[in-house]
């Protein structure tokens, strides 16, 4: 495997790049406390994380964009040495309400663009390549779009700028093997959320499945490496190439997480954690399960 801490990144279907490992930066506002954001992506750039994953609607964008810009200001990075992804929230999706959102979201940053500017329902793609065009974000994206929605961009009269990258909930126990499939085709990198099997809060988790990484095969495979289960699963979509966004806030975590560069898994060891796929979601949002294009009704 040729990937490096140093360099690990695969090329988008627009020429730009995006590092396969990132750090997450949701966490329930109402019990975290401030500050932790901005502390966690600072620790996360001296560890080497370059792909930093947040959105307006985290409620955090200020800390997270405070840590980028003090870590360029130190001269630890150059402003082009970082992948930031931003998403467009829900009710942002009228076509003038894009680029405003975007705008805000750069304020909120005081940063000049973001790397990547992703949706989460087909509605407004229009106004996100113009985004591009404009320059606020070098590349854009969709997160949780089914097959039947990726085909309904891809197919549109007119496009101009393809989506680089689908988010969506991708870990051994929900490994995506037919969307996975489907985006390789059409050159749309997955990007996976909840990569470590999300943090079992059960007011938005569905707890179906067991915690992911008590998992006895991750454990024996990270035996093997002297490595967590929770390395193995990060391990495990990198070596597949999905992106990964685990989501710490805690200094030893965000240090354990980046550490995946220095073992490979075997074929059959790929296989067999391929083998735990259960094709349930930690993540349903089935508080949108109404709604005409809730992604989640369709096999994938
Ligand atoms: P914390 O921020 O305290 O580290 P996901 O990215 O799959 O949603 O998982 C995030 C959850 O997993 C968070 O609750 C996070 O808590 C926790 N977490 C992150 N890294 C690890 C790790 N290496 N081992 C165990 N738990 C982890």
């Amino acid at each position: 495997m040729s990937e490096t801490a140093e360099r690990h990144s695969i090329l988008l279907n627009d020429g730009n790049t995006m590092p396969l490992m990132g750090i997450g930066t949701y966490a329930d506002p109402k019990t975290t406390p401030k500050g932790s954001g901005y502390e966690s992506v600072k620790l996360a750039i001296d560890v080497g994380y370059r792909h930093i994953d947040g959105a307006l609607v985290y409620f955090n964008e200020h800390e997270v964009g405070q840590a980028i810009r003090e870590k360029i200001a130190e001269g630890k990075v150059k402003r082009e040495d970082i992948f930031y992804c931003g998403k467009l929230w829900n009710t942002f999706h009228p076509p003038e309400l894009v680029r405003p959102a975007l705008e805000r979201t750069l304020k909120t940053l005081q940063l000049d663009y973001v790397d990547l500017y992703v949706i989460e329902l087909p509605m407004a793609f229009k106004a996100m390549e113009a985004c591009k065009d404009a320059g606020l974000t070098k590349s854009i994206g969709v997160s949780n779009f089914n097959r039947r929605q990726l085909e309904l961009i891809l197919n549109k009269p007119g496009l101009k700028h393809r989506p680089v990258s689908n988010q969506v909930e991708c870990h051994p126990y929900f490994s995506q093997p037919k969307l996975l499939e489907y985006c390789r085709q059409k050159d749309i990198v997955i990007v996976g959320y909840s990569p470590l099997g999300t943090c079992r809060d059960e007011s938005w988790v569905n707890l179906t499945s067991p915690p992911l990484l008590s998992d006895d095969l991750l454990i024996s495979i990270g035996k093997k490496y002297k490595k967590t289960p929770a390395q193995i699963a990060l391990r495990f979509n990198v070596q597949r190439r999905v992106a990964v966004i685990p989501k710490s806030f805690n200094p030893e975590r965000i240090k354990e997480n980046f550490q995946i560069f220095d073992f490979s898994l075997t074929e059959d060891e790929l296989k067999a954690i391929e083998g735990l796929n259960t094709n349930i979601r930690f993540v349903e949002l089935k508080m949108w399960g109404d709604h005409p294009e809730y992604p989640f009704n369709d096999e994938y």
